[in-house]
């Protein structure tokens, strides 16, 4: 496969569309916008501002700061703190004495402006995860700004409700920053939403969980201590910023959103009194029907919104814990670096065990060594059910997903284009290609409007989290490994009914997605979102672009 650098052309393209539908005028291809070079080599790359009125105006600054998170010295943090500077059809909740960054709640059809400051030391970006916008709003490595700057947002938010999160994204950082604390909520609300899940409007019932695994030192601060083959692993688990999470719930229903906010832990989420897992909504929103399963899987990057009802449950506790599973495949994998056992059953109690250490990734062992293995069981969250009772919101008729892919709506849907996920020379790689910020291969353009199957093959031993950016993608259809041992540890737990943009790809399984472009062209990412693959080079460009077609 022959890749090749962008051309001018491509990008014009890309950023003309992206700036007529910006600002709702005319594109003159040669009179606006920046050349590649000028996009590849800006500081401070900001969209024109003239002819877009935002509803609302909001900054987000990313700073150093400390919080108590442990007894004893507060933990240095990396943090976003958000401010609503004006208009309206967002709220913005900063979370106090937490390192996560704030909640925005934003109305469906919105036009946000967001100033990004960066105090930070060192260039970042903020990526919104999982939303549609113009390709100069999609924060991607090339767009990231150095200490001191200042990016502009412009773009209205055309998404359905949804449970939509932001994020640095800057070249090589992500993880490291993700990790020192990071991210934030982007939550998207509109009617339907509100008709279907009353509770959502009543804010109090809808709680966010964003499950995290951090390591300390002995003097409370965090350890950045990545696995070469698996990311970072933490020893602890931390949900909404917090170390041993309990909420005190009234005996009603709630709606709790989960984000795996982590940089590569998977977790499997079951309630402690076995009660089914009831679903209701995934990455890009609601599904059209409730979806009951014995347990969750949820990959960095994925988020589930489960509902839950704790009506007879007075009194008592509930634990939300994650189970053990069997993460990676034995025996597959990469021989000539001999990595084939890692993660089969032996190793499950430690991480530092076979295959791990002499990776160079810094793991192994006690003292500040890498956190438990994946797959390890934890508790994560627990819930104390008071006595008091009341009414409590129903769950009204869930939404239609609009639009069911399937073999006769999807061109390719029985000729996906491939996408092969491999260790290869110690490299993480897709299609055998790593990541470089100006390169676009043939197989990586994309039309605009069109509706495409692609198809994640891994031929890894670990389980991968494929992220696009700037689509809402459907699973259609996964073919298991061969051996299901591993498999059949984790596959009850799948979703795949909904709207995704991170799905789980199982080592030997092949996980077919189909999407449509729209209505954006430009260039956009697909990656790994376990950060430390996405940063080590499991990461790539793909365009949209608008051309004509015979
Ligand atoms: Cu949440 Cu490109 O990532
Ligand atoms: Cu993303
Ligand atoms: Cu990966």
């Amino acid at each position: 496969m022959v890749a090749q650098k962008i051309s001018r052309r491509n990008f014009l393209q890309g950023a003309g569309m992206g700036a007529a539908a910006l600002f709702g005028t005319t594109f003159h291809p040669f009179s606006r916008g920046p050349s590649l070079f000028d996009r590849l080599t800006s500081r401070s790359l900001s969209v024109q501002t003239d002819d877009f009125i935002p509803d609302a105006e909001v900054s987000i600054t990313a700073d150093e700061k400390t919080v108590q998170i442990l007894s004893g010295t507060p933990t240095l943090v990396w943090s976003y703190e958000g401010q609503l500077l004006s208009g309206s059809g967002v709220t913005v909740q900063n979370l106090p004495g937490i390192y996560l960054g704030p909640i925005l709640r934003v109305q469906r059809g919105t036009k946000v402006r967001i100033y990004f400051h960066n105090n930070l030391a060192e260039d970042s970006v903020i990526h919104p995860h999982g939303l549609h916008v113009p390709e100069d709003c999609d924060g991607q490595p090339m767009q990231a700004i150095g200490p001191g700057e200042t990016k502009i947002y412009n773009f209205q938010v055309i998404d359905r409700a949804g449970p939509y999160w932001f994020h640095p994204h800057p070249m090589g950082r992500t993880a490291e920053q993700v990790m020192f604390g990071m991210a934030g909520l982007f939550y998207v609300t509109d009617a339907d939403e509100q008709a279907a899940v009353p509770g959502a409007a009543q804010g109090q019932f809808d709680l966010p969980v964003i499950i995290q695994d951090r390591t300390f030192d002995s003097n409370n601060q965090f350890v950045y201590n990545p696995n070469q083959l698996w990311g970072f692993l933490g020893e602890k688990i931390l949900v909404n910023g917090t170390l041993n999470a309990a909420f005190s719930l009234e005996p009603h229903a709630y709606r709790l959103r989960l984000l795996n906010g982590s940089n590569a832990r998977t977790y499997k989420l079951a309630w402690s009194n076995n009660m089914p897992m009831k679903v209701i909504g995934t990455d890009g929103g609601l599904l059209p029907a409730v979806q009951t399963r014995p347990y969750v899987m949820l990959m960095p990057g994925e988020r589930v919104d489960l509902w839950a009802n704790f009506s007879s449950l007075a009194r008592q506790q509930v634990i939300l814990k994650s189970l053990a599973f069997t993460p990676g495949g034995m025996g597959g994998g990469c021989r000539r670096c001999g990595m084939g056992s890692v993660g089969g059953s032996d190793t499950q109690s430690s991480a530092g065990g076979n295959g791990i250490d002499g990776m160079g990734g810094g793991g192994g062992g006690g003292g500040g060594g890498m956190g438990p293995a994946n797959g390890t069981a934890f508790n994560v969250l627990t819930i104390n059910v008071s006595r008091k009772t009341s009414d409590h919101p129903a769950l009204g008729p869930l939404q239609s997903l609009e639009i069911v892919y399937g073999p006769g709506n999807v061109p390719n849907y029985y000729s996906p284009r491939p996408f092969t996920l491999e260790m290869s020379m110690m490299v993480w790689t897709i299609n055998h290609r790593v990541y470089d910020p100006t390169e676009i291969a043939d197989d990586e353009m994309v039309h605009l409007d069109d509706i495409e199957a692609w198809e994640w093959i891994n031929n890894s031993t670990i389980p991968h989290p494929m992220h696009i950016h700037n689509v809402q993608f459907q699973v259609v259809k996964r073919t298991p490994p061969a051996d299901s041992t591993t498999y059949n540890t984790a596959n009850q737990g799948f979703l795949d009914t909904g709207w995704k943009d991170t799905v789980l790809v199982w080592p030997g399984e092949k996980v077919r997605v189909a999407m449509k472009f729209s209505p954006y062209t430009g260039m956009y990412m697909y990656h790994c979102h376990i950060l430390e693959h996405e940063d080590m080079t499991m990461m790539r460009n793909y365009m949209i672009m608008d051309s004509m077609r015979p």
